[in-house]
């Protein structure tokens, strides 16, 4: 437990860290990697070049600190990451050398201003704080190795490929060694982890589950513009032939169905289709909407089987084209909610920014929606 005076210390110095946090967290991760190259096989390559998401661990640790009081109150967006980590296989090790690098940009960065006593509270609050990922991975490894499932990576193949659009392509996947796999939940994702011609490290990428068999797990990845960094991984596994081999964890993530039986309305932009989709397909008794946005008919995917499930459930579909009538407007989505609808919205950040809005300008209860985060998921309070 921390001294109140520790408790104190970070509290008064916590908007110091935010304030200089872009140079804390170029920093950390210039030190970090110069000390410890091989992390660049475990971090996304594409998030270190562009200076994506690169404030999201350390923001998460200030945030964090906010609550040190009452770690609880962030316990479900510990779990979100966890399960990030979990499927990435990082290990009670790591931390230790995080917290180190964290400290000691923070002490580059402040100067005199990061006094002993301030580094010394920081040390013990990350401290607390990795502990909590530490017990909370811990437990996912766990749940990850029971029902046949594995606790690191597994090597598997490629078995087929099949053109869902354009852009859009599903890739089946089965172990090399031709066992089981666990199942995944409705909207829950797996790493994939290769090496790929003419990269210095590992790459890694996590992937919707768009279907979960027996022996198979299949992803549909969308093919992203080859002068773009982004879609290193995408590119290799689109041209990559049947029978290529990559590194699978067992699925994660706590984007899923909730239990209850309220009319459902889903959202989705582009490719972040793929949870929504996966989760449609296991519902067989529930009032369901589905508004799907894509920029045109080329690259929209999975309309054809979203619309054939949609219709057996007597459901609403309606898929909007943005290169014909533009953004998400609140009046496209009014007309498909009760005052009991569950709203679950994927896509990329601004269209979920966006929708996020809408919903809020329409009064819809908090608690009923449900979208996956792609940046830190702790906010400031
Ligand atoms: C992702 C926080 C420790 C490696 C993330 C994300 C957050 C975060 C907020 C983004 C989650 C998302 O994309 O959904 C933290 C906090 C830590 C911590 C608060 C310490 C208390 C570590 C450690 C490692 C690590 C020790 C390994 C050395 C990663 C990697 C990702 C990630 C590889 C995926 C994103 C990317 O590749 O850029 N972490 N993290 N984290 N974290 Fe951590």
């Amino acid at each position: 437990m921390l001294q109140q005076q520790t408790i104190e210390t970070i509290k008064a110095t916590v908007p110091v860290l935010a304030e200089h946090g872009t140079a804390i967290t170029k920093t950390f991760y210039k030190n970090l990697f110069d000390a410890h190259p091989q992390l660049l096989n475990i971090f996304n390559q594409t998030n270190q070049r562009k200076g994506r998401q690169q404030g999201a661990l350390a923001n998460t640790v200030y945030a964090a600190a906010v609550h040190i009081e009452n770690l609880e109150a962030i316990l479900p967006a510990v779990l979100k990451i966890a399960h990030k980590h979990r499927s990435l296989g990082i290990l009670p090790e790591h931390y230790p050398i995080v917290g180190e690098f964290l400290l000691a940009a923070i002490k580059e960065v402040l100067g005199d201003a990061a006094t002993p006593a301030i580094l010394e509270a920081w040390g013990q609050a990350y401290g607390v704080i990795a502990d909590i990922f530490i017990s909370v991975e811990e437990d996912l490894y766990v749940q990850a190795e029971a029902n046949d499932g594995w606790r690191f990576f597994k090597e598997f193949v490629i078995t087929n490929k099949q053109v869902q659009s354009d852009v859009a392509t599903t890739f089946t996947l089965q172990r090399a060694d031709g066992g089981e796999v666990p199942q995944a939940t409705a909207g829950q994702y797996i790493s994939l982890r290769t090496a790929i011609p003419g990269e210095e490290f590992l790459f890694n990428r996590q992937y919707t589950v768009t279907k979960s068999t027996a022996n198979a797990y299949e992803i549909t990845v969308k093919r992203e513009d080859a002068a773009d960094a982004h879609g290193t991984m995408s590119n290799y596994l689109h041209n990559a032939p049947i029978g290529t081999t990559v590194d699978v964890s067992v699925p994660a993530g706590d984007f899923v169905l909730t239990n209850e039986d309220a009319p459902i309305l889903f959202i989705s932009g582009g490719i972040g289709v793929t949870p929504l989709y996966a989760m449609l397909q296991t519902i067989e008794n529930r009032s369901v909407s589905f508004l799907q946005y894509a920029r045109n008919a080329q690259v929209a995917a999975f309309t054809q089987q979203i619309s054939a499930h949609v219709d057996t459930l007597n459901g609403t579909y309606e898929i909007v084209y943005s290169d014909e009538s533009g953004h998400i407007e609140a009046s496209q989505i009014a007309p498909l909610l009760t005052a009991h609808t569950h709203v679950y919205v994927c896509g990329p950040t601004p269209f979920m920014e966006a929708t996020l809005q809408h919903l809020r300008s329409l009064h819809v209860d908090p608690s009923h929606i449900h979208f996956e985060f792609f940046g830190p998921a702790i906010a400031f309070a």
